[in-house]
């Protein structure tokens, strides 16, 4: 949600901070601007729409700099446009700031400026805040850094903020709170980041800045401090990531790529973890939270969007084999609707990104009310990696295109090593199914291939045959209800299509007035115990002339002759089908998109991390 860019030392920032913002448009990509420190001046080019549009329009001006900072936004305040791009000039045109994030208060800062003379330029909170800052280096005499200091204790709401000034030809001042930053450093340079992909080509030193901390970045020297000016001493560490992750190598697409690479996260996810010869599972963090686990009246999951899909999944493993109580939650109504919680409640937050804002401020409620947190993340070193107690990263690797894929799936498989894990020290699973579920398990990444070598052709084929609808119904049951939610919203989000996903049997409460001889109905109907029950929902929905599409077991035919069309799984235990069902619908939300002629890695009005409420 936004992205930041930061660059000083000897090289050329432009094409740094312009590459930067390329590598993170999947935050945003509403208008995209950079500022430029030009000897005794300051430069700001900015324009609406994606970083691209940037380029063309400042490519036709001064940009030798080796300093400056750079933005590309997902709109909050203010409708994306040219005036409310950032960079923004503060009222003087000395000082240069960027802003990731909502700052709460902004009405009231904006009226105490109004009363001083102030006027804006644009729509954003962002300005105000510049402007706040600006009007209290005058009024104190003070430095940019002692500013912003004395500011950011006023302010309310989320932020990382970069500034350059006209006095500092070679400074750029960052501070954050709720949003994520990160600063690479090189040999007489340093890289500003929301994460280290701009980075990764020219060092793999980076900082993670905490919250309520302000960086004075110079090429040679970082200096970190508290909002109290208290030195603090920046904690270096060593990425282990490669440039080839954050790249789309061969694949037209990102989402493309990351759907495929589902095979080798689903086993990363797995790996070091499962030891289905030897018949056990080792989780670390679920270890450090054992005892908890042991009195633990109830879980309550908390997660959104796609990650919620996963905490369902997860609702119907932990209640199915450990017999303890679940209750999957939206993160957002969860923070707000004052929540029963006890220090005997374990929550098990899900997220990809580690800083979707809603999940974090539900758990950090829930951590003051004396809950016990186990994160499920992707981002190592995220804000909701670092406030919980213990927790099993993804290991998904770097996820860019905006509509989850291989998150989930990496999601799903963790979920299913917490929950068996929980069952063997529970008590509550046989030992010979949980073995067999081991092996289950095991046997995924290979079946995952099995489905991407084989099916994207009669994928691809469905995909034609309905791109042209104007809505889709997705029907599961069992471990397949969310991975109805999951293709309807893979779909919705891709395609622009309307689509929704319902429990099969609940179709007949309502949603089948829907049904008619144009509505496109996918059903989820691998061979399961509710196999019998789908296959009456199918002939239903063809009673009343919808177009049935499935997804099937191989070597199940009973579906065959009822669907106009099937994408094919291997057979698999119902506990994991769910890893295997979602790929088809992942390509088939993706062929659809790309029949469309959308641009599926960057569809309208979505970001990737959504760092506001
Ligand atoms: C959908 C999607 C979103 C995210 C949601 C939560 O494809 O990606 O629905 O799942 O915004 O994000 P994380 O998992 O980063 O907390």
């Amino acid at each position: 949600m936004c992205g930041i860019v930061g660059y000083t030392g000897q090289k050329q920032a432009y094409p740094i901070l312009i590459d930067g913002l390329k590598k993170l448009e999947y935050r945003g990509y509403d208008s995209a601007g950079v500022a430029l420190h030009l000897g005794n001046h300051l430069a700001v080019y900015k324009k609406q729409g994606k970083v691209a549009a940037l380029e063309a329009y400042a490519g036709d001006h001064p940009v030798a700099s080796t300093t400056g900072i750079g933005h590309t936004r997902w709109a909050t305040h203010g409708e994306p446009s040219d005036r409310n791009a950032h960079p923004h000039y503060s009222a003087s045109g000395n000082i240069a700031m960027i802003h990731n994030g909502i700052i709460e208060n902004y009405a009231q800062l904006k009226n105490e400026l109004a009363g001083k003379g102030y006027t804006f330029n644009s729509d954003t909170d962002s300005e105000v805040l510049l402007n706040f800052i600006e009007d209290i280096k005058h009024n104190n005499e003070c430095t940019l850094e002692e500013a912003v200091r004395v500011a950011l204790k006023r302010v309310t709401g989320a932020y990382v903020i970069l500034l350059i000034d006209t006095e500092h030809p070679d400074t750029i001042i960052a501070a954050r709170k709720g949003s994520p930053l990160v600063i690479g450093v090189g040999k007489g340079e340093h890289f500003l980041g929301s994460d280290a992909s701009p980075m990764l080509a020219y060092t793999k030193e980076v900082v993670y800045i905490n919250d309520y901390e302000l960086a004075i970045v110079r090429p040679d020297e970082l200096i970190l401090k508290n909002l109290g000016n208290e030195r603090i001493t920046p904690f270096v560490q060593k990425l282990d990531l490669e440039l080839a992750a954050i790249e789309k190598g061969n694949f037209d697409h990102f989402m493309l790529k990351e759907i495929n690479e589902q095979p080798k996260t689903i086993l990363d996810s797995l790996r070091g973890r499962l030891n289905a010869e030897q018949g056990y599972i080792t989780l670390s963090g679920l270890d450090k939270i054992e005892e908890k686990l042991r009195q633990a009246h109830r879980i309550v999951i908390v997660a959104c969007g796609t990650s919620w899909h996963a905490g369902l999944i997860g609702e119907y493993l932990i209640e199915e084999l450990c017999r303890l109580n679940v209750e999957v939650e939206y993160a957002s109504e969860f923070r707000y609707r004052n929540p029963i919680i006890s220090p005997q409640d374990v929550i098990i937050a899900i997220s990809q990104s580690g800083e979707t804002a809603d999940t974090l401020v539900a758990l950090e409620n829930a951590k003051k009310q004396g809950a016990t947190i186990f994160g499920i993340v992707n981002v190592v070193g995220s804000s909701i990696a670092r406030i919980t107690d213990a927790g099993a990263y993804t290991h998904a690797g770097p996820e860019i295109g905006v509509a989850s894929t291989k998150a989930f799936t990496a999601q799903v498989a963790v979920l299913q090593l917490f929950a068996l894990k929980l069952a063997q020290l529970r008590g509550t699973v046989d030992p010979a199914f949980f073995r067999q579920l081991l092996h289950e398990l095991e046997a995924v990444p290979a079946k995952v291939a099995w489905i991407l070598d084989t099916q994207v052709e009669a994928i691809r084929t469905i995909a034609r045959r309905y791109k042209e609808a104007d809505n889709f119904l997705y029907l599961g049951r069992g471990y397949n209800f969310p991975i109805a939610l999951e293709g309807a919203l893979k779909l919705k989000e891709i395609t622009y299509i309307h689509a929704e996903g319902y429990p099969a049997a609940e179709m007949k409460h309502g949603p089948i007035a829907l049904v008619d001889e144009k509505l496109p109905v996918v059903f989820v109907a691998t061979k399961d115990v509710y196999h019998e029950k789908i296959v009456s929902n199918i002939q239903e929905i063809n009673a009343r002339k919808g177009k049935v599409v499935a997804v099937v077991s191989e070597g199940d035919e009973t579906v065959n002759d009822l669907a106009e069309a099937v994408m094919v799984v291997p057979q698999a235990h119902e506990i994991v089908a769910p890893l295997l069902s979602v790929i088809p619908l992942q390509l088939l939300a993706y062929y659809i998109g790309v029949e469309r002629g959308l641009d599926v890695d960057k569809p309208r009005n979505l970001a990737k991390s959504v760092t506001v409420e």
